[in-house]
């Protein structure tokens, strides 16, 4: 199959889940840059569903969103396989769909604690074993959004920071499991300023200010290691790659 450095995933699909805004559609675009071709999938925010594919195929590739809820096994069981149906082939899985929520340990619901487990790990779960024959077939790749909470202790954040830390070891179990065919890793991301005009502006600054690297992270940067993983060595696997900006260093 012919690649080449400036298209290295020519000839390539890509299905990024929850990939219609924010970090999903960034990591769906540099997939696309890459030359892979990409399928996004959305929950509720179908509009931005519609304009990311419109970006991905005005970058020369083959583009299309359907619907999926990670959370329900009948949603995936049919959704992922009409994906890779449409996309033909499917080389590169990547688990972008998440929630994240702020709630103090003796606040928690059961649903609350359930539903972070349902989407942040469960889905995760669900969608690459739905996936698996075909990312066997195609000797592929699956990479999984974990986070910088599933690696540190965050008090206001028990179930998030529970439920990706449970991720980050789904994904060194599943690269021994679904060695050698395929290769699993996690790209793991620290404070990220989405310039979402309704976020915390002192938080940001505070935590940059705490940062090595002194600043915040940016989109393009999650899925610029969204993509290393996508074009890396075959033999990388099992890993949870941090970018942080040195944050977790402490
Ligand atoms: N942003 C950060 O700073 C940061 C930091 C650490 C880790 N992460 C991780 O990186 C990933 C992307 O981050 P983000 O901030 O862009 O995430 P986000 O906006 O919170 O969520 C991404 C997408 O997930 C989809 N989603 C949520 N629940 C779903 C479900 N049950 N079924 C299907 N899709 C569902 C949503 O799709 P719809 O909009 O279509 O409903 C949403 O757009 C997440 O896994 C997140 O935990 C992000």
């Amino acid at each position: 199959m012919a690649t080449n450095a400036i298209r290295p995933l020519a000839n390539r699909t890509a299905l990024v889940t929850g990939g219609a805004r924010r970090l999903g559609r960034a990591i769906a675009l540099n997939l696309a840059d890459a030359g892979a071709n990409v399928a996004i999938t959305f929950r509720d925010s179908e509009r931005d569903a519609v304009s990311t594919v419109h970006a991905l195929r005005n970058r020369g590739v083959a583009a299309f969103a359907l619907h999926c809820d990670v959370t329900s096994e009948a949603s995936v069981r049919s959704a992922i396989p009409a994906a890779i149906r449409e996309l033909r082939r499917l080389d590169i899985l990547v688990n972008n769909a998440g929630n994240y929520e702020t709630v103090q340990f003796p606040d928690i619901t059961v649903a609350q604690w359930d539903a972070i487990f349902a989407s942040n790990t469960r889905g995760p779960f669900l969608v690459t074993q739905t996936a698996l024959a075909e990312l066997k077939r195609r000797k592929g790749r699956v990479i999984n959004l974990g986070s910088l909470g599933g690696i540190l202790p965050w008090a206001s954040h028990p179930h998030y920071c529970s439920s990706k830390a449970a991720l980050h070891m789904l994904t060194k179990v599943l690269a021994k499991a679904l060695a050698p065919e395929i290769a699993v890793n996690c790209v793991a991301p620290g404070m990220i300023d989405l310039a979402d005009r309704s976020a915390d502006a002192d938080f940001f600054a505070r935590m940059a200010a705490k940062t090595p690297m002194l600043r915040n992270g940016t989109k393009e940067e999650i899925a610029a290691a969204v993509r290393f993983f996508a074009t890396a060595p075959h033999f990388i696997t099992g890993q949870i790659m941090t970018v942080d900006g040195g944050l977790s260093l402490g």
